[in-house]
């Protein structure tokens, strides 16, 4: 099973730790909207190290909880974890989720953080098939970009403008969507799946907030991949570098971080 785009590797396992630091209360937020604790059986699909799968164990501990992912390296992480911090209720699934309808099991609920992005040219095939793995009034819970196109910062930037820029072609030129969000909605009712809530996170970040380090950190580390795929200048990655490290003393300067849905979903 090949690595999706954004690549598997130890760096990359410590971003998506850091990631999970800086999303985990509007996650926790999700997890209770969607009435997760009330499942007996959850598919965490798309799981990397399993930063969500912990998270959902977490509030979830009476639920039996299965964490698909196609890489080895989150997988054998996951493994670790689970027997590190004698977890009884996870049971990691190393499969593709394109996959998914070759297993019998079936779920009370399924949940996804930042996996759908990745798999669009897939998206109606994958949506049906969680449809076909819940129980009858099973729910979906996902979190997934709605849009990077109102990213900016005060002061506005170019290096900060083409950093952007680089992620929303980066998704486009490699088989994703980072405006997923805005036809999520739509598929998931084409699916068969009611939909039951949905509300936006992400927004304004005041210089230090978790958003505003999230999204240095993202940049720090894709950076260098998007001027190697011709999605950016090496001018330009200075100029963002630069542009964070200044703002790092500006106690008056923010961003506007990317926006974030978070979609309930009832079969
Ligand atoms: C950005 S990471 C998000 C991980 C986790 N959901 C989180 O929020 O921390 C995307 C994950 O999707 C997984 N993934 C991508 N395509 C997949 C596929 N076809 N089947 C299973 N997992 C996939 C990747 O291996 C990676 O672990």
């Amino acid at each position: 099973m090949e690595d999706y785009f954004l690549g598997v590797h130890q760096q990359e396992l410590e971003r998506l730790d850091r990631q999970h630091t800086a999303w985990q209360p509007s996650t926790e937020q999700l997890i209770k909207r969607a009435n997760l604790p009330n499942c007996k059986s959850i598919l965490d699909f798309g799981c990397g190290p399993g930063f969500t799968t912990f998270e959902i164990a977490k509030h979830c501990p009476n639920t039996q909880i299965t964490a698909l992912d196609k890489a080895t390296l989150y997988q054998d992480y996951l493994k670790h974890q689970i027997e590190q911090k004698k977890i009884k209720n996870i049971q990691p699934l190393y499969e593709d989720v394109l996959n998914l309808l070759n297993h019998a099991d079936t779920y009370d609920g399924a949940f996804c953080r930042w996996v759908l992005a990745f798999l669009i040219p897939d998206l109606k095939e994958i949506l049906s098939a969680i449809y076909e793995k819940l129980n009858p009034g099973g729910v979906f819970a996902a979190m997934e970009y709605l849009t990077l196109g109102n990213v900016l910062s005060s002061p506005p930037n170019d290096g900060f403008l083409a950093n952007t820029k680089g992620w929303h072609n980066f998704y486009l030129t490699n088989g994703g969507d980072a405006n997923i969000g805005t036809y999520l909605p739509k598929l998931l009712q084409e699916a068969g799946f009611t939909l039951e809530h949905q509300t936006c996170v992400g927004g304004f970040a005041p210089v230090g907030h978790r958003w505003w380090h999230w999204w240095r950190d993202a940049h720090e580390n894709f950076a260098p991949v998007f001027v190697e795929q011709n999605l950016m200048t090496e001018e330009e990655r200075l100029e963002a570098n630069a542009f964070f490290k200044a703002q790092e003393t500006n106690e008056k300067g923010f961003i506007f971080s990317p926006i974030i849905l978070q979609v309930v979903a009832r079969k």
